[in-house]
């Protein structure tokens, strides 16, 4: 069975368009667990346009489950994971005018950059993943850097159809591949819902799956532990 790893950050966007506190993304972290969730995901983004920093420590505080904490690679949001800990980072690129996160973070041109990274991590009891495309050099510099983890960005075969669909369900296969070869652990996600998920699941020694707005977009109906619920049957 592939875990589900549930992300809050549009609980938050809700929330701050009315810039009170509710919904509270803490609440809906606690609901998705309780149904089944593997634990819970946000991306404290430099802009913080959606979660904020009083998030990110009510999550570390008021949850027992394994927190990712999405972030750029950037100074003041690497201290505040030095001082939050969460279980794992989930290392992403980040472009200011970018609705969501557009693509793998490319960490052949820098690798270490990402190393230090990895090492400041590693000191403090901290996984780190990467959002990465499922391309070769990416997922080997990943396991030379020290990576725990890939996380593979699956936005190029969520937003395609028909043939180039199936070209980058593919790549993501022949990733796997070479990832699990290389003894690391693949996750995936962005843009994965309801209807995509089904053919994720051939990804050779994909463990988890990380979703965020399709989840949370069903629950506007159904409410989290039914959106959730739904999710893990289609993954089993
Ligand atoms: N994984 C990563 C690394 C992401 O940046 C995002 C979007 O924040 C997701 C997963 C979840 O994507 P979605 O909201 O489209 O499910």
């Amino acid at each position: 069975m592939i875990h589900l790893a549930v992300n809050i950050d549009h609980v938050a966007t809700v929330r701050n368009a009315r810039g009170g506190s509710h919904p509270n993304p803490i609440h809906a972290a606690r609901l998705a667990i309780e149904a089944g969730a593997v634990g819970i995901v946000c991306h404290l983004r430099e802009d913080r346009r959606h979660i904020q920093d009083a998030d990110v420590y009510a999550l570390r505080k008021e949850l027992d489950t394994k927190f990712d904490l999405e972030m750029a690679a950037e100074e003041e949001i690497i201290r505040i994971a030095e001082d939050v800990k969460p279980e794992l980072v989930t290392i992403v690129p980040e472009k200011r005018a970018e609705l969501t996160t557009d693509g793998g973070l490319n960490i052949v041109i820098d690798p270490s950059r990402y190393r230090e990274l990895v090492q400041r991590m590693h000191a403090l009891g901290i996984e780190v993943s990467f959002f990465i495309e499922p391309d070769s050099k990416q997922i080997e510099t990943a396991r030379n850097i020290g990576a725990d983890i890939i996380e593979f960005h699956t936005g190029t075969y969520a937003e395609s159809t028909g043939v180039k669909a199936e070209e980058a369900l593919n790549h993501l296969i022949i990733g796997g591949s070479i990832a699990h070869e290389l003894g690391l652990k693949v996750t995936a996600g962005h843009g994965l819902n309801y209807h995509n998920i089904p053919p994720i699941k051939a990804i050779p020694g994909l463990v988890e799956v990380s979703i965020g707005h399709a989840l949370i977009s069903r629950a506007l109906f159904t409410g989290i532990p039914q959106a959730v619920k739904d999710m893990l049957g289609l993954l089993r």
